[in-house]
C-alpha cells in the first residue's frame, strides 16, 4: 500500500462537526423502502407541498437565451416585491435600495453573519437557543466566536431568559438568535418579546438576529415579526422554502438596520451567493402574491390539527404551537424517547428526537409536518391507534 501524501490542514472546527444527523435518518429510510414497508417521514423540515403552478410557469418562461451573472442584491423587483409584502404583512416600510436583500435561501445568510459582526477579542459571544436549528452554531463556531446556549424550556413557554443575560455577557455579545415560529418547539414568540430583545440590543450594542422562516405559516393570528419595533440593531432573515414550498429554487431576503445591510452588501458578493436571474424573478412574483400563502397556511394548520388531536388522543403531551411547521411533544406515559421512537419506527413512522437539537430539547420528539395531508391522515390514524 503506497503512503498517501501528507494531508494540508483542515479546521479543528470542521472535524469536530458532527456528522449531520439526518445522514443517519436517510441510511433507516432507504432500509425500511428496501423492505417495502410504508415510511411516513416527519423527520427532515423539507417542505413537499407542490410549488404553485404559476410560479413554476413564470419561471420556466424567465430562463433567458443568454445568461448573464445576477445581483447578488437581487434584482430591483424582487427588491421591491419584498418591500410590498413587508408593508402589507408587518406595516413596515422597507427602503429596497437601502433596508434588504436578496439571498439564496435563508441558509447562507444565517451561516455567514456571525463572520461579518464577531470581533475577536472584544464581540466575540454568539447567544444561541437550545434547542435550536443548528447553523446558528455552526456559523458562530467558523467565525470563531464563543457560542453561549440559551434553553428553550416549556416554563417559559420556549422563550430564552433575556433577564437572566448579565451586563457582562451583553457587553461581550456580538449576535443574539432568535426564531419564532421556532424549529423545534413550534412556539410562537408575542410582540414584547421582540420588543425587549431588540431594546437590549440597542441599549448594549450588539445585533438582534431574528430568524423568520417560518412567519407566514400561522394558524389565524399573524406571526410578529421582530422588524415590527424599529430596525436599529436587528436583522430579520426570510425564506420562500416554507411559504411558498420553494425551497429547492433557494431563495429569501435579509432585512433590517441598514448599517448591517450595508456591510452585507459589501462582502456578499465575495461570497457567491446571488440566486440565477429566474428565480429572482419567480421570488418576486411569489412575495407579491397572499393567495397561495395563504392557502399553504390552511394546509400547515390542518395537518397540525391533525396529528396534534391523534398525539393527544393517546395522552402525548403537545407543547402548544399555533404557528410553523413543528409538533414537539413529550411520549405518552413517560415512556422514554427513544424506546418510543423505536416503536413508531416499527410502525413506519419516523420522528426526531429533541435532543438533535440541543441538551434542552432532551425529553422531547420533533414531528416536521411535511409529509403531504393524506400521508398525515394515514400517520394519524396510525397514531391514534398505537401511540
Ligand atoms: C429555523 C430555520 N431557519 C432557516 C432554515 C433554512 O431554510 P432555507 O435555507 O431553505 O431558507 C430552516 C430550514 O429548515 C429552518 O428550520
Amino acid at each position: 500500500m503506497t503512503d498517501l501524501p501528507r494531508s494540508g490542514p483542515i479546521r479543528r472546527r470542521v472535524a469536530e462537526q458532527q456528522t449531520y444527523a439526518f445522514v443517519a435518518i436517510a441510511e433507516t429510510r432507504a432500509r425500511l423502502a428496501a423492505e417495502g414497508r410504508t415510511v411516513l417521514d416527519f423527520t427532515v423540515g423539507e417542505p413537499r407541498e407542490e410549488t404553485p403552478e404559476f410560479i413554476r410557469d413564470a419561471t420556466a418562461r424567465s430562463i433567458p437565451v443568454r445568461t448573464s451573472y445576477p445581483p447578488t442584491n437581487g434584482t430591483p423587483e424582487l427588491r421591491q416585491s419584498i418591500a410590498g409584502w413587508a408593508e402589507r404583512r408587518f406595516g413596515v416600510s422597507l427602503d429596497p435600495d437601502r433596508d434588504l436583500l436578496a439571498t439564496l435561501g435563508s441558509k447562507e445568510a444565517i451561516y455567514s453573519l456571525a463572520s461579518v459582526v464577531v470581533e475577536p477579542g472584544s464581540r466575540d459571544l454568539v447567544l444561541v437557543p437550545d434547542p435550536a436549528y443548528p447553523v446558528y452554531r455552526t456559523g458562530a463556531e467558523m467565525a470563531g466566536a464563543e457560542v453561549r446556549t440559551l434553553p428553550l424550556i416549556e416554563d417559559r413557554a420556549f422563550l430564552p431568559d433575556l433577564e437572566s443575560l448579565g451586563a457582562d455577557t451583553l457587553g461581550r455579545t456580538a449576535l443574539l438568535w432568535v426564531n419564532y415560529p421556532n424549529n423545534p418547539t413550534g412556539a410562537s414568540a408575542p410582540a414584547e418579546f421582540f420588543a425587549r430583545a431588540a431594546e437590549l440590543a440597542r441599549g448594549h450594542g450588539f445585533w438582534l438576529a431574528s430568524d423568520e422562516a417560518y412567519i407566514d405559516l400561522f394558524d389565524r393570528v399573524p406571526s410578529p415579526s421582530a422588524l415590527e419595533h424599529g430596525l436599529s440593531n436587528v436583522i430579520s432573515i426570510h425564506s420562500l422554502s416554507k411559504r411558498s414550498a420553494m425551497a429547492g429554487f433557494r431563495s429569501g431576503f435579509l432585512a433590517g438596520d441598514p448599517r448591517l445591510v450595508d456591510a452585507l452588501r459589501t462582502i456578499r458578493p465575495s461570497q457567491g451567493v446571488a440566486a440565477p436571474h429566474f428565480v429572482q424573478s419567480a421570488a418576486a412574483l411569489a412575495w407579491d402574491d397572499d393567495e397561495h400563502a395563504v392557502r399553504m397556511r390552511h394546509l400547515y394548520r390542518r395537518k397540525r390539527e391533525l396529528l396534534r388531536h391523534a398525539l393527544e388522543a393517546r395522552g402525548a403531551h403537545v407543547a402548544p404551537s399555533d404557528a410553523g411547521f413543528f409538533l414537539y411533544f413529550r411520549p405518552p406515559g413517560e415512556e422514554p424517547v427513544d424506546e418510543c421512537l423505536a416503536r413508531l419506527q416499527d410502525l413506519g413512522i419516523l420522528l426526531i428526537p429533541g435532543d438533535r437539537f440541543g441538551e434542552s430539547g432532551r425529553g422531547w420528539i420533533r414531528m416536521a409536518l411535511v409529509p403531504t395531508l393524506e400521508e398525515c391522515e394515514q400517520a394519524a390514524r396510525i397514531l391514534e391507534r398505537e401511540l
